[in-house]
């Protein structure tokens, strides 16, 4: 009994004197359990590939969400990613471009990261990138996001009064010199990988047969995804926007620049495969709670849908490789609005006000 207590006396002097130590004390007695996420995924959607080195867990996604919204991450402890990727604005920041650290503003438009763990065809609107895990290293030190660098955001992380423990519970870390910019990345994509629809908007819940469109939506239906191909006036927004993500992921021009002229400012996929057909192409995105991520196109050049409706109603451009499922369509007015009430049966306010995605602190 008594030499049980000599050890503990010694192991709190022991503990309390590693002064060159930045151990906070007890790293190896917090709890390292962590538990699966049950990722809830609507009925209708596609499986999510989760890489197998990066499983969801509670304590992963929990330090993924602190990160995210912490503005630790930046060179001045100013700007987290949540500034530029807010859920109000479903996960955009509702400028045309946005603005790093320094207030300088980048060339595009900030983007939805509404079910962006489905996607496994590229990310940024270029597609540069293949992982949330590789994307998430490059707002940290990108001059026009974060202006941080790897290193020192690191050591902020390790004598941080939070985050010693939450990579513990997340990751099993039994020193602190293990906090790593691949750990707080992976955290990062798990949390990401979370963002996913309710299944409750109008258009899910008539999928699932337990609502009904009004006649409008409906006309605005069989137009977005040409019901009746025979009606020229009906578009083929469902070929690149298609259910159940509203977007396939693929690159296409949509007839937004001239790629014959000279003057074309931002080469999209064809800056990342040199080749001339890849010019102006972009990453279809998702049209699902659009509403919220005014304004339009990878410059936000559009600043509402009626803008959008018009580019593609009438005045798409016919450069050579824009994709030929566009053609003028001499909408009328009923159509317009009829479109529009579909897509606004896409909105998930469900998905925007859940508190599992919102900031921590
Ligand atoms: C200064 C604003 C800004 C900050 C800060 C920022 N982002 Fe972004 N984000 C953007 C912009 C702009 C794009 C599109 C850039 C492009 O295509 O070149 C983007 C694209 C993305 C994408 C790709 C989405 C897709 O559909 O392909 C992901 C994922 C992402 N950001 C996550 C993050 C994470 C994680 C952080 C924090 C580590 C972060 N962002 C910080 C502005 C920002
Ligand atoms: C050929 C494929 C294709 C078709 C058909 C198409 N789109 Fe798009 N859409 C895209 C691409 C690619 C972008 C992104 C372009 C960019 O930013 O440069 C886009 C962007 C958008 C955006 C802006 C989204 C955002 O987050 O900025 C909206 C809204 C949109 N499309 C609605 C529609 C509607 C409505 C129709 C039918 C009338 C339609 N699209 C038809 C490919 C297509």
């Amino acid at each position: 009994m008594k030499s049980l207590y000599y050890i503990v006396v010694l192991s709190v002097l022991w503990s309390s004197c590693g002064e060159e130590n930045q151990d906070p004390p007890g790293l190896l007695d917090i709890p390292y359990n962590p538990e699966p996420y049950e990722l809830v995924i609507p009925d209708h959607f596609p499986q999510m590939q989760i890489p197998a080195d990066n499983p969801l867990t509670k304590e992963g996604v929990e330090l993924g969400r602190h990160l995210f919204y912490d503005p630790v991450l930046s060179s001045d402890n100013t700007m987290s990613c949540s500034s530029c990727h807010l859920p109000e604005g479903s996960f955009t920041d509702n400028e045309a471009v946005s603005l790093g650290v320094e207030g300088q503003a980048g060339s595009r438009s900030s983007m939805s990261l509404l079910n962006i763990g489905f996607n496994n065809n590229g990310l940024f609107w270029d597609g540069r990138v293949n992982t949330l895990e590789e994307q998430a290293l490059l707002p940290v030190e990108d001059p026009v996001e974060l202006h941080a660098d790897w290193t020192d955001v690191e050591e902020k992380l390790r004598i941080h009064s939070l985050y010693p423990s939450l990579f513990r519970r997340a990751f099993g870390i039994s020193d602190t010199s293990e906090m790593t910019r691949d750990l707080a990345v992976k955290a990062i994509a798990q949390f990401e990988r979370t963002l996913v629809s309710s299944g409750n908007s109008k258009y899910d819940r008539v999928v699932q047969g337990a609502d009904v469109f009004t006649d409008e939506e409906l006309l605005g239906h069989n137009i977005f995804f040409d019901i009746e191909p025979d009606v020229s006036r009906h578009a083929e927004c469902g070929h690149c926007h298609n259910a159940p993500l509203f977007t396939t992921n693929e690159y296409f021009n949509n007839g937004l620049d001239d790629v014959d002229g000279s003057n074309l400012l931002d080469l999209g996929l064809g800056e990342i495969t040199k080749r001339e057909t890849d010019n102006a192409k972009f990453r279809v995105p998702t049209l699902r709670n659009i509403f919220l991520s005014v304004p339009y196109m990878h410059d936000g050049r559009f600043k509402d849908l009626d803008e959008v409706i018009d580019h593609y109603d009438q005045n798409v451009i016919f450069a050579k490789n824009v994709d030929p499922n566009l053609r003028r369509l001499n909408l009328s007015d009923s159509d317009r609005a009829a479109l529009i009430a579909f897509i606004r049966t896409l909105e998930d306010p469900e998905f925007s006000s859940d508190p599992r995605y919102q900031s921590p602190f």
